[in-house]
């Protein structure tokens, strides 16, 4: 009896010692998990590296929306996290990549726009402290880099709008400067065959990068981040242009965008136009901070696809196959489909590391569904996209820390190619 009640007294203590153990446990992990998500944390544009947090490998065969249970922590109220899988590699077939000549410069957050067989980039940090401020073109049919010509000083150097209609190339503000600084309003055409620079009557406000297309004699800009970098614009505004003039002195208001944000996909396919992907939210400039140094907040990024045609109200399409952004100049139209390049998908859920994304992905106009075409070289974000004589080409952008670590690391301006089969 004596020795029963003993031991029964020895477990109650036992029990005790356990449980105060793994409160101490749970406080000290909130407090980790708080401080690793504020906002002045030390996490830096680049690659998230101070974290002490673990990387588990990466879940190559997860499929999608497949909850995946966490190991569950046994404490008293039996707490079982569930997991959403969004962040994970897809599946995706292997594709035979030849790489090519490296840019002149490595760049993140460029931009990129195919006229025939040449791509004009432009712009992009080469480091988080300094910013390029020239054009830099890709031959495709000798598969050489060239003709480098500097921008007009007042032109953003990230997170700009931009695009075509065969010659002349239409340029909506972005971030000006290095680190997280404010943007600009200016708007720019550029002729591709004099190179010669005009302006355009400004935006209404400053955005950071807005989806921009031409539709119908129209340039369209919608959404982007607001001036703090952050806020998510929901404005849609349009323009009068041709043959790289503005026809009208004002920017018109047109029906806002359902969900705001920068970092979107926009086309025109069949007199429709497309926005695809992108993010709400965006690092900042620390307050106070005299190089506007960058520091994260937080940020949702989804795979939305809305829709403008005829009737000027937007439709909602079937989503990509996981949450996309940076993909602003990460695709190209191939035959009836547009294909996606890398990007950025929901951070990790547990070391809130920023992920990259892998895949190409496929949406088809005609039967509206997505597909996972290829794996890329490495995961890669803000990649520069063009497709010449049946060959898919990314260059630039920011690639992964390697096969078993998709967080950011390093800025890239390798140039890459694969023969694409849709
Ligand atoms: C994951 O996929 C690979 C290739 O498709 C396969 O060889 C492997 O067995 C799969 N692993 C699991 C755990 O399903
Ligand atoms: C691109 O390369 C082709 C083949 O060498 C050449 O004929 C053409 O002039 C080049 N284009 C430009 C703009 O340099
Ligand atoms: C595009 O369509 C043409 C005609 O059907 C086909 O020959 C070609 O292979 C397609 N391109 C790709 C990249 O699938």
């Amino acid at each position: 009896m004596v020795r029963t009640s003993a031991g029964k007294l020895k477990t109650t203590k036992f029990v005790f010692v356990l449980v105060g153990l793994l409160g101490v446990f749970l406080i000290i992990d909130l407090l980790w998990a708080s401080s690793s998500s504020n906002s002045s944390s030390s996490y830096s544009y680049w690659a998230i590296q101070n974290s002490n947090f673990v990387v588990p490998p990466p879940l190559v065969n997860a499929t999608l929306d497949a909850p995946i249970k966490e190991k569950a922590k046994k404490d008293k109220k039996d707490v079982v996290r569930i997991l959403s899988a969004t962040f994970a590699d897809l599946p995706a077939p292997q594709l035979k990549w030849e790489k090519m000549v490296t840019a002149p410069v490595p760049r993140l957050d460029g931009a990129a726009i195919q006229i025939k067989n040449l791509l004009y980039v432009f712009a992009g940090y080469g480091t988080i402290d300094y910013v390029h401020s020239h054009v830099d073109i890709y031959n495709f049919t000798d598969n050489t880099w060239g003709g480098r010509f500097d921008m007009p000083k007042e032109m953003a150097h990230s997170h700009l709008g931009m695009v075509t209609d065969g010659r002349y190339i239409y340029i909506v503000n972005g971030q000006y400067g290095p680190q997280c600084r404010g943007p600009t309003s200016h708007t720019f055409i550029l002729d591709t065959e004099t190179k010669q620079w005009q302006s355009m009557p400004p935006l209404p406000v400053p955005r950071y990068a807005p989806a921009t297309q031409l539709w119908r004699g129209r340039l369209h800009v919608m959404g982007g981040s607001k001036e703090n970098r952050h806020t998510p614009a929901l404005e849609h505004w349009s323009i009068a242009v041709k043959d790289g003039k503005a026809l009208e002195k004002e920017w018109r208001s047109e029906i806002p965008i359902p969900r705001g944000g920068p970092h979107r996909a926009c086309v025109v396919f069949n007199d429709n136009l497309y926005v695809i992907g992108g993010q709400e939210g965006d690092f900042m400039a620390k307050p106070g901070s005299p190089i506007f140094k960058c520091s994260r907040r937080n940020e949702v990024v989804y795979g939305d696809v809305y829709m403008l045609d005829d009737d000027m109200k937007w439709k909602e399409l079937p989503p990509m196959p996981k949450p996309d952004s940076h993909i602003e100049f990460a695709w190209a139209i191939v035959n009836n489909s547009i294909v996606i390049v890398g990007g950025t998908t929901e951070k990790h859920p547990e070391t809130k590391k920023m992920t990259l994304v892998g895949e190409i992905l496929q949406f088809n106009f005609d039967t509206l569904k997505w597909s996972v075409v290829g794996k890329l070289p490495y995961r890669v974000k803000t990649t520069l996209v063009g497709f010449w004589d049946g060959m898919l080409y990314f260059t630039s952008g920011q690639r992964d820390k390697g096969p078993d670590d998709p967080a950011p690391r390093k800025v890239i301006g390798e140039m890459w190619r694969t023969k694409l089969m849709l």
